[in-house]
């Protein structure tokens, strides 16, 4: 018994003392592993007579349970040092800006169809929207285009099988059926920009079967001429962001819209390639004109009472323009590499009108 409390202070003692968990196994596996210590002694009882072995065999439980205790309570004293020392050592900053992850990029049409409705939405039109689908009457005849209109061969257009209400169905050639769908929904004032999808039979470096419009419609009481060109000029000039961009107003024909005028911007051509700006030549960018008296009684509102005026561009190619996109093909191949170089940061919006480097 004397030498059991001479190993008890001994195990005890060193447990202590331990300075690493490591340390701390040995320990456990010196003391009560199977060829430690204590293990040892208990192995022994079995030689012993009864009474011996009762008192022995109770007080080697009784170090076992102080021995495995004191390794438990040491373990956690140790774990909550090496803790503390960790915190000591490592420190996180947490005023450090987060590194950037991989972002996505807008593509140049939708950035495009967001700047154009930013500048016309600052001027209190709001967005409005069609199907793709349309029939012939409001793609053709309520513009004031009748069957056998030329305009309707212009128009390459891409014809479904079957009919809706007794028209043929076709992929509207452009987004001024949405004037149509709106003044029959509406009543004026109307003031609305028609952001869309529209299809043309054609293919080429300037021609897609699938491009994009903006549309845009008002009709009040008193809105005139001079409104539309002050309208169309800002549009231009906030843009392509020249103030001072020559704009002008060349005499054309629409069946839809009377006086009928096509929007050319003043610009210099270097190489292949067009500067907006100051130059000597003029390039086309819009159609527009004041809405035709009988479109408006198409659309179920009184010519007498009220007129507006209506407009219709391009959305890819003011973006070829605006941010130097040679070919109208590489807008729908989606190679990651062009969107890449030619895409922007959807985070930096307060950009949006002056445009963005891409
Ligand atoms: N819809 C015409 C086009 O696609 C553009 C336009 C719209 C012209 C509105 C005048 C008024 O070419």
């Amino acid at each position: 018994m004397e030498n059991l409390e001479a190993l008890r202070q001994e195990l005890i003692g060193a447990i202590e003392q331990a300075e690493d968990p490591k340390a701390l196994e040995d320990l456990r596996v010196t003391a009560l592993g199977k060829k430690g210590k204590v293990t040892g002694l208990m192995k022994g009882l079995g030689a012993m007579a009864p009474e011996e072995r009762k008192e022995a065999g109770a007080a080697l439980n009784q170090l076992k349970t102080e021995i495995a205790a004191a390794i438990d309570e040491k373990s956690k004293t140790l774990e909550t040092a090496a803790l503390s020392a960790r915190l000591e050592a490592e420190s996180l900053d947490v005023t450090l800006p987060a590194r950037p992850g991989p972002a996505g990029k807008i593509h140049p049409i939708s950035q495009t169809i967001d700047e154009v409705t930013m500048i016309l939405g600052d001027m209190g039109f709001s967005v409005a929207e069609g199907p793709d689908i349309e029939d012939d009457w409001h793609n053709f005849s309520a513009l004031n285009i009748p069957p056998e209109h030329p305009a309707r061969q212009e128009h390459d257009t891409f014809y479904l099988p079957g009919e809706r209400d007794g028209h043929r169905l076709l992929l509207r050639t452009h987004t001024s059926p949405v004037q149509i769908r709106t003044m029959l929904t509406e009543k004026p004032p109307i003031r609305i920009i028609v952001p869309g999808r529209t299809f043309r039979c054609d293919y080429d470096a300037t021609h897609s079967p699938m491009f994009h419009q903006i549309e845009g419609l008002l009709v009040d009481e008193s809105t005139h001429m001079g409104h539309l060109k002050g309208c169309l000029e800002e549009l231009c000039r906030t843009f392509f962001g020249v103030e001072d961009l020559p704009v002008r107003f060349r005499p054309s024909y629409f069946p839809f819209t009377e006086p009928s005028a096509e929007v050319d911007i003043g610009c210099t051509r270097e190489g292949g390639t067009f500067r907006i700006g100051h130059g000597d030549e003029w390039l086309e960018i819009l159609g527009c004109g004041m809405v035709n008296p009988k479109v408006l009684e198409n659309g179920g509102i009184d010519p007498e009472k009220y007129q507006g005026f209506a407009f219709g561009v391009g959305i890819e190619r003011l973006a070829m323009l605006k941010y130097g996109i040679p070919d109208l093909r590489t807008f729908y191949e989606t190679d990651i590499r062009w969107l890449k170089h030619y895409g922007f940061s959807p985070l930096a919006v307060p950009n949006l009108i002056e445009g963005l480097n891409p």
